[in-house]
């Protein structure tokens, strides 16, 4: 069976993004049609660019011209809902109230359930003895400190919402390490990749510590975020990222 891995669409980055993505999604689509082997879809995150609205209008592009099991995880940039201005103003969302990181999680329920795909946070999914077990993951880093943390709702429960999505992080990875799935062949997927080039990220699941962990644990592991293409062996684990980058979209054809 083959799987095509796809990440970091971005789609509402500038004016062009939504063409160039049309296009990259039909081109796609033609290779499924093109090879039968070919029986899942996985987006490793980062489907959208700044603002909610972008989310559902990639969801739907995808799911008008593909016709397998999409599966996907979120990235950062999925939780983002900047207004005008908000771009590199620190400090500037104490003025414009963003909507709760809960609110956007119930909202995106209902978009993956409108356009027929499979968040990996709600469930294992399983084809042909293959299961695929993935997590949104989180980043936090405070040296050199990330824009995300002026891009949400500041607080979330009471703590901040960077530490609030740290926490939420673990608790998936924990949930994807002990899965107890008997499949033949295990797949990974998140958007953070705890890999060396990160190692900054510090006391988290997408610290370079904890790869250990997974690569241990499963065949592969499909990740995305650095928009770089990656494509190494660690332990018996393959770990792909298609490595998209900002307008050039890329995808990544494997076989399992
Ligand atoms: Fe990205
Ligand atoms: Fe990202």
């Amino acid at each position: 069976m083959k799987i095509i891995l796809t990440t970091d669409l971005h789609e509402g980055f500038d004016n062009k993004t939504n063409r160039i993505n049309s296009k990259f999604i039909t081109k796609m689509s033609e290779e499924i049609k093109k090879d039968a082997d070919i029986k899942v879809m996985v987006v490793t995150g980062d489907l959208a660019s700044h603002k909610q609205r972008q989310l559902p209008r990639v969801l739907k592009m995808l799911r008008t011209k593909i016709n397998i099991p999409i599966l996907v995880v979120r990235g950062n940039h999925d939780l983002w809902d900047t207004q005008k201005g908000d771009f590199g103003q620190k400090g500037q969302w104490l003025n414009k109230p963003k909507p709760s990181i809960k609110s956007i999680y119930k909202q995106h329920e209902q978009w993956f359930h409108d356009n027929d795909i499979r968040h990996l946070e709600s469930g294992n999914f399983e084809i042909n003895d293959i299961v695929f077990i993935g997590w949104d993951g989180w980043y936090h880093s405070l040296n050199p400190p990330t824009n995300d943390e002026f891009r949400m709702t500041p607080y979330t429960e009471g703590i901040r919402t960077t530490e609030w999505l740290t926490y939420r992080a673990e608790r998936e990875f924990n949930r994807v390490i002990f899965d107890q799935t008997d499949a033949k062949i295990r797949i990974a997927v998140t958007h953070h990749s705890p890999l060396p080039s990160e190692w900054q990220y510090k006391d988290h699941a997408a610290n370079p510590k904890f790869l250990q962990q997974i690569t241990c644990r499963f065949n592969y592991f499909l990740i995305g975020h650095t928009h770089q293409e990656t494509d190494m062996i660690i332990d018996d684990c393959r770990i792909i990222n298609a490595g998209s980058d900002y307008n050039a979209p890329k995808y990544k054809i494997f076989e399992v």
